[in-house]
């Protein structure tokens, strides 16, 4: 089978190319490598792929329709996995029009070229955000989603009201899976378990937004791939469905388990609580267990020993490599 992963290079779209080598699918991967972090790590993130045969690489933007219809032509994907996105819930409020440009008119974009290349079955990378500021716990899929609170969130909810169209219009099978704070080896350095290690490697100021009594449901990459597999292989008609590890991490014992990891303690620095962030995330994944057979398996603590693990053997160590070199 040949899927086509838009932002393959990023951290989650890197992580489902490997599992889908592994297993012997083939690969075609659709990146701008854009700048919104480092893009040398995510040409990192694909080196390992680039001699593979069932491994295609190509550069370029979902807003571009022409690039789109020479890849989808070229390579007739059987199926597609669109993560490619600007994610990120604090800097959408400073670019929103980005934000919609390319992840609203980017997955239509994807939707036209999927219909007319006939794929049998499209995923689209959603978001927990989606359910704003909701009180009810756990999340679920029933639940009204009409209060975003960050032009992220809405440009997912969107998404996901294009996706049904196109399932409606069109008979194109289609799965939106809200993915719950990801994290893991190969992690995004603007997100809290990448950021909070960093500083107190470091030793700087760790920032807290609000009281530290929030909670998110973080869900390690591992059980997120596994989710997206099977989600891929299920050829669901249309659904939506959570994916998240439904076990809520404090944000203070968050921070203590990284002193402890680290070995270091936080040096906190309390600030007030940032528009557009949730103050709760906890995901029911009963939907997902029931029609994927999901199964997330990496306790936070585990996950995020492994995530230390890695930033200590990659990010530590090419710090002193530059450091030697004078850089
Ligand atoms: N990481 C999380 O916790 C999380 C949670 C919920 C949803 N998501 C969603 O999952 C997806 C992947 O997230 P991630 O954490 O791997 O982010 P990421 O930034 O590491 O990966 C996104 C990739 O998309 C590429 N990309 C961005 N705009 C593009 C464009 N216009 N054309 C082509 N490629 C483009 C980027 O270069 C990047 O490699 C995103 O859709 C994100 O919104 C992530």
């Amino acid at each position: 089978m040949k899927v086509l992963i838009t932002g393959g290079a990023g951290f989650i779209g890197s992580h489902n190319t490997a599992a889908l080598l592994n297993r012997g699918d083939q690969v075609v991967c659709l990146d701008n490598f854009n700048d919104y972090y480092n893009p040398e790590r995510k040409r990192k993130n694909v080196s390992g792929f680039l001699d593979d045969i069932d491994y295609r690489l190509y550069e370029g933007d979902i807003r571009a329709r022409e690039r789109l219809e020479e890849v989808f032509a070229k390579e007739k994907p059987d199926k597609v996995i669109h993560v490619a996105a600007m994610a990120g819930v604090r800097p959408s409020i400073e670019r929103p029009l980005l934000y919609e440009e390319v992840n609203v008119k980017g997955t239509l974009n994807m939707l036209e070229a999927a219909r007319r290349h006939r794929v049998t079955n499209f995923l689209f990378a959603s978001s927990s955000s989606v359910y704003g500021g909701q009180e009810k716990v756990p999340f679920s899929e029933d639940d009204p989603i009409a209060h975003p609170i960050s032009p992220y969130a809405a440009t997912k909810a969107a998404g996901e009201l294009l996706c049904h169209t196109y399932h409606h219009l069109y008979g194109l099978n289609i799965t939106c899976l809200r993915f719950f704070t990801v994290y893991g080896p190969k992690g995004r350095p603007d997100m809290a378990p990448y950021l909070f290690t960093r500083w107190v490697f470091e030793g700087a100021e760790l920032k807290m937004f609000g009281d530290g009594t929030t909670s998110r449901d973080y869900t390690y990459i591992d059980d997120i791939v596994s989710g997206v597999v099977a989600a891929l292989d299920a050829d669901l008609s249309y659904e939506i469905i959570n994916l998240g590890n439904s076990q809520t991490v404090v944000l203070r014992d968050f921070i203590a388990l990284v002193e402890k990891l680290v070995g270091k303690k936080a040096n906190i620095v309390q600030l007030p609580m940032q528009p557009g962030d949730v103050p709760r995330t906890w995901a029911d994944i009963s939907k997902a267990r029931c029609l994927l057979g999901y199964d997330p398996q990496t306790p936070f603590e585990e996950g995020m020993k492994h995530f230390v693990a890695w930033y200590r053997q990659e990010v530590l160590a090419e710090q002193a490599e530059l450091k030697l070199w004078g850089l």
